[in-house]
């Protein structure tokens, strides 16, 4: 995107954001304190909602429309764990031709309705070869690989700061949370650092080598952008991986995406399970 037309979406960025608030508000009067974002094949967990109200995203206005298959692309409210929550089904990826702004601007909304905290979940590659296909991780922390960033631009003020703090993205107590909820549920949870990528191919052996080498655990195409406007809005944040394949440089296979989905779709009941406890507890 050019300088210009950067400018031009944030203009009035915080007016869009409000818009778009007020048109959730007019479908039922349930004011979130929780966000929730689903990953790839993971979209279950708002079945699992009491459900006040549901809203496509093309019922809102300038939210941008989902094209990945997997993604239903509706926000769903409604209670879950004895909390009001608001769902993302279906989230935006850079690699579809969403801007970052665009991809951010759903949180940027949950932000607005009344959430205070933000709980991302994803699919990943997993980099560490401890960790076994179907694990779930705790993202304790990232390396923003992707190329983009959607702080980029003019920034208001009203919004969040110039350059946001970034030494803890990740809420230690949300951590905590989740790991006690582990615990009780006897579900293994693991920490790690995830590196997100742009994509939408998946990496060569010598990048993972690198990825590796870097520090980073797990490998992605999403959640960075998120947590990026979640920090700048100054949100309390939980991200959450399910490993979907395991990406050892060293005796690396195909592995095709219908694959992915069906190790996330498998691994899936068991962090529906973990992020309800947790929430149970925030
Ligand atoms: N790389 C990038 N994104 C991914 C991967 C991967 O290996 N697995 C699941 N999402």
């Amino acid at each position: 995107m050019t300088l210009t037309r950067i400018k031009k979406a944030k203009a009035g960025m915080l007016e869009n954001i409000r818009e778009s608030a007020d048109a959730v508000r007019g479908q039922g009067s349930l004011v979130p304190e929780i966000a929730i974002i689903l990953g790839t094949g993971l979209g279950d967990l708002a079945a699992r909602i009491k459900r006040e109200a549901e809203i496509g995203y093309k019922e809102i206005p300038h939210f941008p429309i989902s094209t990945v298959e997997s993604h239903a692309g509706k926000l769903v409210l409604g209670t879950l764990g004895g909390k009001k929550v608001a769902a993302m089904e279906g989230r935006f990826h850079g690699y579809e031709g969403y801007s970052p702004q665009d991809v951010t601007f759903p949180v940027r909304v949950l932000k607005e309705l009344g959430a205070k905290v933000l709980i991302v979940s994803n699919a990943a590659g997993g980099l560490n070869l401890n960790y076994k296909k179907g694990q779930i991780v705790l993202i304790e922390d990232h390396i923003n690989f992707m190329g983009i960033n959607p702080l980029i631009g003019p920034n208001d003020e009203r919004v969040g700061p110039r350059f946001p703090d970034l030494c803890a993205p990740y809420s230690s107590r949300l951590m905590n949370l989740a790991a006690a909820a582990g615990h009780e549920q006897k579900i293994p949870v693991s920490r790690g650092v995830y590196v997100g990528v742009l994509g939408p191919n998946l990496e060569t052996r010598a990048e993972y080598r690198m990825l590796r080498n870097w520090g980073a655990d797990l490998v992605g195409m999403s959640t960075v952008p998120e947590v990026l406007a979640g920090v700048h809005m100054g949100m309390e944040i939980l991200g959450v991986s399910i490993v979907t394949d395991v990406c050892d440089p060293d005796h690396l296979e195909p592995v095709d995406i219908k694959e992915i989905i069906k190790t996330a779709n498998e691994a899936g009941p068991k962090l529906d399970k973990l992020l309800e406890a947790t929430i149970k507890k925030i």
